[in-house]
C-alpha cells in the first residue's frame, strides 16, 4: 500500500500511513453514492454562482466537467472517499478552478445530502417493490376468496379460513410497511446541503432554492443536527427489517404449507432447488433465504441505533459506518421483494387436500358451542359441554357429528358442524367470510392502485 497524501494534509508532517488509509478509507464502498454526489455538486455550482462567488462562465465550466466526471466509473480504492475522487478527477480536468467547488461547503453536509437523495431513491424503490408483493397477494386473494384451509394458532389447526383470507393477512402487513416507506419519506425530505461543516454556511446562498433544486420539499433547520443527523437512515432500515420480518413469516407459513406434511401448496420448479446428493428433494431455499436475511436486515438495524447512540454533536467518523447497512438493505430488498412476488403469484394451490385438512370437524367445536348459546347455554357452559362430546368421540372413535346427541347437545346443534357455514358466519369486518373475503381483496386492489399512483 502507497502512502497518500490526501487533500486535507498540506499541514501534516508526512503522508498518511497505510494503515491509517485501510481503516479510514470509504471509497471502496461510498462509491455507491457517485450519482447523488456529482447531483449534489452541480446544485452546489448553481448555487455558488448565484452567490457570485462563481461567474457565470466557471460555473459552466465546473458543471460541465461534473457531467463528464458523472459518466466514469468511480474506483474502488486510491482516494480516500468517492468526495475527494470527484474533485481529484475535476482537478485533472480542470486545474486550479475545481478547487472552488468546495467554497463554503463540507464533506459533512456534502455526505449528508447524498445519503439522503440516495435514501429517497431507496425508499421509493422499496416502496414500489412492496407494493408488488401485496399486489401479487391481493391477485391470489380475489380468485382464492373462498377457498377454504386450515388456520392455525400455536401452529395447530384452530378454525377454518379460507386462502384468500391468508393472503389479505400479508397484504394488510405490507400496506404498514409501505406507510413506513411513506413516513420516511416524508421525513428525508429536507436538504441538509448549506451546513457546511458544523455552523452553516457562511456564503449568501438561498438554502430553499437550492433545496428545491434538488427535488427537497425544504432545507433543514439547524447545522449542528444536519451533519450529523442519520435519523433516514435509521428509518429505512426500520422500514426494511420490519418488511423483511414480514415476509419472513410469509415464507415460514409457506415452507410449512408446501412440506410434505402438508402438501397445500407445491413450488414451481423454477423457484425450487434440489439436494445435490438427493435427488428426490425439492427445496425452499428461496424462502428461508427470505428468513435468513431478515435476521441479518434486525441486526444491522440494531447495530446503526448503537453506532448513533451517545455520539457528541455534531459530524463524527464512526457515522462513515452508515453506509453499508442502507447499500446492503437495498440489495437485499431487490432481491427478495421481485422473488416473493413472483412465487406468490405462482406457487400451486392444492385445493382438496386443503379442504379436506379444514374439514376436520375438530375445527368447528367452537361453533358447536355456539349454536348452543344461540338456544341461551352460556358460552362457558357450552365450551364444557362440546369438551366432554370431544372427549367422548375421541374414546369411542366416532366424530363429533355422529356420536348420538347428548348431555344437552341436541340433533339440531350438530347442523353448527358444517365447513361452509361456519365460514360463512365469520362475515363481520375483517372475518373470513369468503364474501368479505372477495370484498376486501377489491378493496386490497384499489389501495394498491391508489398507492401506486402517489409514487
Ligand atoms: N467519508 C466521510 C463519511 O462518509 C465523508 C465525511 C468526511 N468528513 C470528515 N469530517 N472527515 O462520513
Amino acid at each position: 500500500m502507497t502512502r497518500r497524501r490526501n487533500q486535507w494534509g498540506s499541514g501534516f508532517a508526512e503522508p498518511a500511513s497505510a494503515r491509517l488509509s485501510r481503516l479510514n478509507d470509504s471509497l471502496s464502498f461510498d462509491r455507491a453514492l457517485f450519482a447523488e454526489d456529482v447531483e449534489g455538486s452541480i446544485a452546489w455550482t448553481e448555487a455558488l454562482r448565484e452567490a457570485r462567488v462563481l461567474t457565470v462562465s466557471e460555473a459552466r465550466r465546473l458543471t460541465a466537467a461534473l457531467r463528464e466526471v458523472a459518466k466514469r466509473e468511480a474506483p474502488r480504492s486510491g482516494h480516500e472517499d468517492v468526495h475527494s475522487w470527484v474533485e481529484a478527477e475535476l482537478a485533472r480536468r480542470l486545474g486550479p478552478l475545481a478547487g472552488k467547488l468546495h467554497s463554503g461547503r463540507s464533506r459533512n453536509d456534502q455526505v449528508a445530502v447524498d445519503l439522503r437523495l440516495w435514501l429517497k431513491r431507496a425508499l421509493a424503490e422499496a416502496r414500489r417493490g412492496l407494493l408488488d408483493v401485496a399486489h401479487a397477494l391481493a391477485a391470489r386473494a380475489r380468485v382464492e376468496a373462498a377457498t377454504p384451509m386450515p388456520g392455525y394458532t400455536h401452529a395447530r389447526r384452530a378454525e377454518p379460513v379460507t386462502f384468500g383470507h391468508w393472503c389479505l393477512a400479508y397484504v394488510e402487513m405490507l400496506f404498514r410497511d409501505v406507510s413506513r416507506c411513506d413516513d420516511a419519506l416524508a421525513r428525508a425530505d429536507e436538504c441538509p446541503l448549506g451546513s457546511a461543516a458544523l455552523s452553516g454556511t457562511p456564503l449568501p446562498i438561498d438554502r430553499a432554492l437550492l433545496a428545491r433544486r434538488l427535488g427537497f420539499a425544504r432545507p433543514t433547520a439547524n447545522s449542528l443536527d444536519a451533519v450529523s443527523d442519520r435519523d433516514a437512515a435509521a428509518d429505512y432500515l426500520y422500514a426494511g427489517a420490519m418488511a423483511l420480518s414480514h415476509l419472513s413469516r410469509l415464507a415460514e407459513d409457506v415452507i410449512a404449507f408446501s412440506s410434505d406434511e402438508h402438501r397445500f401448496l407445491e413450488l414451481p420448479d423454477r423457484l425450487a432447488t434440489g439436494s445435490s446428493r438427493m435427488p428426490q428433494k425439492k427445496n425452499p431455499d428461496l424462502l428461508e433465504l427470505v428468513r435468513g436475511h431478515a435476521a441479518r436486515a434486525a441486526g444491522d438495524l440494531a447495530g446503526f441505533l448503537a453506532l448513533l447512540k451517545g455520539l457528541p454533536l455534531a459530524y463524527d467518523k464512526d457515522l462513515q459506518l452508515d453506509k453499508e447497512p442502507v447499500f446492503r438493505l437495498r440489495d437485499t430488498l431487490a432481491a427478495v421483494l421481485p422473488a416473493v412476488a413472483e412465487l406468490v403469484a405462482a406457487v400451486r394451490l392444492d385445493r382438496a387436500r386443503m379442504a379436506e385438512a379444514a374439514a376436520d370437524e375438530r375445527l368447528l367445536a367452537a361453533d358447536l358451542a355456539d349454536a348452543l348459546t344461540g338456544r341461551g347455554v352460556p358460552f362457558r357452559e357450552a365450551h364444557a359441554r362440546v369438551g366432554r362430546r370431544l372427549a367422548r368421540a375421541r374414546t369411542a372413535r366416532r366424530t363429533l357429528a355422529d356420536l348420538p346427541p347428548s348431555d344437552g347437545i341436541e340433533s339440531r346443534d350438530l347442523a353448527a358442524l358444517d365447513l361452509g357455514r361456519a365460514l360463512g358466519r365469520r362475515r363481520a369486518l375483517g372475518g373470513t367470510a369468503p364474501l368479505r373475503v372477495a370484498e376486501a381483496a377489491r378493496s386490497a386492489s384499489r389501495r394498491i392502485a391508489a398507492a401506486r399512483g402517489r409514487s
